[in-house]
């Protein structure tokens, strides 16, 4: 054991090691060993780990530890020796920083040019930041060409297909199997309620707006959600906990999911809110919980469509609308169909924008 003041101390089940910036860390015996940093329990080319915990008993506890100002080393029953240096253990400790925040009032998209977003990695840091700030962008200037949004695939990862179409076309004219092909309003949703796992990213890319109305509307569905949770813990957690059947289908499809209407990750994070007045089917009256539910979701219905939440702007030929599909809800306003409206949607998923963010920010 080392000379200073206790530095680490063997408890039952894990390491106490006190650190002299004043940091206390409790390290199960488990945790230490599954981590061993050695070119024995990882893959050296890929520091993938190889080390699996079947190889010791659920009871192992060290039979040697010392530390010094660099690193803590343990030996193991079996004379294996793991050293991890200290500061990787202070970074594991790290507070992660916050990157979602709710949207000022009065809040629009920020903009950024089409060639600047593809073409200069400065610009795109900045947009992918504020991505994934507020959850949406508008890409302005872009081609107001058919399949544009096949262009985006360097910065947003490969499309994510889905059924129906490829890109999917949103006009009056051609295939109707949504409410989105109609002139009528459209209440705020995300797309593929339908789908077990919705797709995260979606593209609104607008080719021709040649008619009167149809301003674009977008909703922060988390603030929505967090902000029900605050006043109405009951509601919420029935959101959480009902499931509601969703459906989109054609002649040739059918799409079907069963899905609470909110869910959290295992801090109790809001991190999907699937919302498609549209899409939902009608429920099992049976079902229990539905009373309770149904009162939360007149509550939610009411929140959804609360102009406190939304940013309304009408969305011209040339622009795309990018949002976290997860979190942020789209609609439309009613239009008359006199002149041309063509619009196109692609999907894309949230962990390739995250990863070619964290990859421009290491160049
Ligand atoms: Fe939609
Ligand atoms: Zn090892």
């Amino acid at each position: 054991m080392n000379s200073l003041v206790n530095p680490v101390e063997l408890v039952d089940g894990s390491v106490l090691l006190h650190l002299d910036d004043g940091c206390d860390l409790d390290l199960p015996n488990l945790w230490l060993r599954d981590n061993c940093p050695c070119d024995d329990c990882r893959v050296p080319q890929t520091q993938e780990k190889r080390f699996i915990l079947a190889s010791v008993p659920a009871d192992l506890s060290p039979s040697d530890v010392t530390v010094d100002s660099h690193n803590l080393t343990i030996t193991w029953p079996d004379s294996h020796q793991s050293l991890y240096p200290l500061d990787t253990l202070r970074a594991l400790i790290q507070p992660e920083v916050k990157q979602r925040h709710s949207w000022p009032e009065n809040f629009t998209p920020q903009t950024f040019s089409w060639d600047l977003f593809l073409h200069d990695s400065r610009v795109l840091i900045e947009a992918l930041e504020e991505f994934m700030r507020h959850g949406v962008i508008v890409i302005t200037d872009a081609p107001q060409e058919p399949e544009t949004l096949e262009l985006l695939a360097p910065v947003t990862g490969p499309i994510r297909e889905l059924l129906f179409d490829r890109i999917h076309n949103v006009s009056v004219e051609g295939h109707v199997y949504n409410i989105a092909h109609t002139s009528l309003g459209l209440p705020p949703h995300n797309d593929f309620a339908s789908y077990s796992f919705p797709p995260s990213v979606q593209a609104l890319h607008m080719l021709h707006n040649e008619v009167a109305g149809g301003e674009s509307i977008i909703v922060d569905g988390w603030a929505v959600a967090d902000d029900l949770r605050t006043d109405h813990p009951d509601y919420f957690q029935s959101l959480c906990d009902f499931a509601v059947p969703f459906r989109e289908f054609d002649d040739n499809n059918e799409t079907y999911a069963v899905e609470p209407m909110i869910r959290c990750d295992s801090d109790g994070k809001v991190i999907n809110l699937r919302f498609s007045n549209q899409l939902m089917q009608m429920i099992n009256p049976q079902q229990k919980g539905i009373r309770e539910f149904y009162r939360a979701y007149h509550e939610l219905c009411n929140r959804v469509t609360d102009p406190k939440y939304k940013s309304t702007f009408r969305l011209e030929g040339g622009q795309i609308i990018l949002v976290a599909a997860h979190r942020v809800l789209h609609a439309r306003e009613a239009f008359s169909p006199t002149g041309r409206r063509h619009l196109q949607d692609a999907y894309f998923e949230l962990d390739n924008l995250v990863n070619k963010l964290v990859w421009l920010k290491r160049q």
